[in-house]
């Protein structure tokens, strides 16, 4: 059995407009590296160089690899070292990348032959570190790769590739985010929703699957439209109407805000103008005076550790 397995895990979006806490995309635009050593002295140590929590319960992988010591009952310390490459509270999964990270290392580590639901189920009880409850779409995305479908109770998620020629322009904004972000952004959202409009992200929500299975990112793009979260969140985002309205104007097939925001990410063909896009994106933000970081991406492959 290894002593140490290190495991690379990729950025997501997570609810694509309709689907809040169902649907996530794995892209390839951050990846986050975590490295798991069994040490002989007990407990949990996380070691970083980059500006996180380092006490394991307030540490999404350093909650899911306790998580799983005490499921498991193994005996070893374990010493935790992350390499952040997802930027923290943007909305880009970059606690789901440490925690889909620690689950798939700690799953080698000790050779479990875990399957992806219960990988899935340890990644996500790291959410809670951050986020402050429990939701799976970011982390089955970034274990598992692709675009992913997650029903709870009992949890199990499905998986379908997305198209090949399907393209994310991101615009990331230099704002400063609250701490507990996810918390705070969950805490908007409206607890009752009319019918109507639950109807309405229902089908888009449908036609989006559809989309995905047809292998078409006009579908995809022209479903991504959400009447419940997004006008909740978007006064968050400063400028989010103009980034919207900018990037569907350069030709984006579809737009709404990426997770819990901050970041907006807008959907399109590989066929697009994509610097158009992303520089439409980034002029919707300075007319807010914002600045932004604009990044143009895959979907991506799951997590993957580096020993086979
Ligand atoms: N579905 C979650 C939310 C994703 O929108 O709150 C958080 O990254």
């Amino acid at each position: 059995m290894a002593s140490k397995v290190t495991v690379k895990a990729p950025s997501s979006t997570a609810n694509l407009g309709p689907g809040f806490d169902v649907f996530g995309l794995a892209v390839d635009a951050f990846f986050d590296e975590v490295t798991l050593t069994k040490k002989k002295e007990k407990g949990i140590t996380i070691i970083s160089a980059d500006n996180i929590p380092t006490n394991p319960e307030q540490n999404t992988a350093g909650l899911v690899v306790k998580n799983m010591i005490k499921k498991f009952k193994t005996k070893d310390g374990i010493e935790i070292k992350i390499k952040k490459g997802v930027p923290a509270g943007f909305g880009m999964g970059s606690s789901a990348a440490s925690a889909a990270a620690a689950a798939v290392a700690f799953n080698k580590l000790y050779n479990l032959k875990l399957d992806d639901n219960s990988l899935v189920e340890f990644a996500g009880s790291g959410e809670k570190a951050s986020a402050g409850s429990v939701h799976y779409d970011n982390v089955a995305a970034a274990v598992l790769g692709g675009f992913v479908i997650v029903r709870t109770n009992p949890l199990s998620v499905i998986k379908i590739e997305p198209p090949t020629n399907l393209r994310m322009c991101i615009a990331v904004p230099k704002l400063q985010v609250p701490k507990k972000k996810t918390k705070v952004s969950r805490g908007v959202i409206p607890k009752k929703v009319k019918l109507t409009d639950s109807v309405l992200n229902l089908s888009n929500a449908a036609c989006i699957v559809t989309g995905f299975i047809k292998k078409d990112p006009g579908l995809i793009g022209s479903s991504i439209k959400d009447v419940i979260v997004e006008p909740a969140r978007k006064h968050m985002i400063p400028g989010f109407s103009r980034v919207k309205e900018n990037a569907l104007k350069a030709g984006a097939e579809g737009v709404t805000i990426s997770g819990a925001g901050p970041s907006v990410i807008a959907f399109s063909k590989s066929s697009a103008d994509l610097k158009k896009i992303s520089g439409a994106m980034s002029r919707g933000f300075s007319s807010a005076k914002t600045k932004c970081q604009t990044i143009i991406c895959k979907p991506s492959k799951g997590a993957i550790s580096k020993i086979k």
